[in-house]
């Protein structure tokens, strides 16, 4: 195995592998609007014996405090786990970052040996596990859909987000502008809010939460229902999201609106601290 640079040179022949590594088409139009020349002096590829391209590792900044890491090493390689640390510890001898900035690997729960090898370089300073959940989108929900916003709610959508993690009223100004949030109100309040994104077949349900003056009353399963029904009026085949294994509540709501676990795109998600 032979370890060599990820440039603009040859990153259109690892069009095949970035795709094998995302799940989907990779365009390079996409790879070369992203490509990020200070980032890439870390980024290497494996090559097998036959010069076949087997893994890669790289990452992306996505934030002013942090980057997300992408490792990939093709499943019908043997010593996976060895060809992930050589490309890891090549990795490490070149990123360079402020101090405080963190770096997250998302990795398959399932891929056993890239997780061990992400521990076995102490890139797991904290784990946390995301599961994958998934409906596919059959018929219609009777309801009306009347979930959008208006502006001047901005603020209120705002706090009931912030039960889930911390947003800000721009964030959520940005969001409503792009056409990604989603309501239930109850007595001029905002009781449940959502964050959807949208991709040519599907709904992906970014961040939900209800507030807290509103919880076990049915609002976020309301609106649940509503995104399952403008998803079947947009002929969109799934609705998807992520959630972090120890939020019980949360976990019990999708699984009684009919969400699934896909258990091939759960992650474990490791992230060290510089
Ligand atoms: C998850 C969350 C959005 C659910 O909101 P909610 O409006 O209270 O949910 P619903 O009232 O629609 O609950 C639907 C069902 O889910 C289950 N459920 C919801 N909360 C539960 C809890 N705390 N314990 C056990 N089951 C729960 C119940 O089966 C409930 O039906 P029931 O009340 O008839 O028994 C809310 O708890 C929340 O905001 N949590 C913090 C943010 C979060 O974790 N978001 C998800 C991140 S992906």
């Amino acid at each position: 195995m032979i370890l060599s640079k990820i440039d603009l040179s040859n990153l259109r022949e690892l069009q095949p592998l970035l795709s094998l590594s995302a799940g989907y088409q990779v365009s390079i139009e996409d790879e070369l609007e992203y490509f990020d020349p200070e980032a890439s002096k870390s980024w290497f590829l494996a090559t097998g014996s036959n010069d076949e391209k087997i893994g890669f590792v790289r990452c992306f900044r996505q934030g002013s405090d942090w980057s997300l890491g992408e490792l990939y090493v093709d499943e019908k390689c043997q010593n996976r786990r060895q060809i992930a640390m050589s490309l890891l510890n090549s990795f490490t001898s070149q990123i360079k970052f402020d101090s405080g900035h963190r770096l997250r690997f998302d990795i398959r729960i399932r891929d056993l040996e890239l997780n061990d090898a992400i521990v076995a370089c102490g890139f797991s300073q904290k784990q946390q596990t995301f599961i994958h959940f998934e409906i596919n989108v059959t018929n219609a929900v009777t309801k009306p859909f009347h979930s959008k916003p208006l502006p001047s709610q901005a603020s209120k959508i705002v706090e009931t987000l912030r039960f889930l993690n911390h947003v800000t009223e721009s964030d959520v100004l940005e969001w409503m502008k792009q056409d990604a949030i989603r309501i239930v109100s109850l007595h001029a309040s905002v009781a449940s809010a959502a964050h959807v994104s949208e991709s040519e077949d599907a709904i992906e349900i970014v961040r939900i939460a209800t507030h807290a003056n509103f919880l076990r009353r049915g609002c976020a399963s309301s609106l649940i229902s509503e995104i399952l029904q403008e998803a079947f009026e947009k002929k969109k085949l799934r609705v998807y999201l992520k959630v972090e294994d120890i939020r019980a509540p949360a976990i019990s709501t999708y699984i009684k609106s009919g969400f699934k676990e896909n258990d091939l795109k759960s992650q474990i998600w490791h992230s060290r601290w510089y």
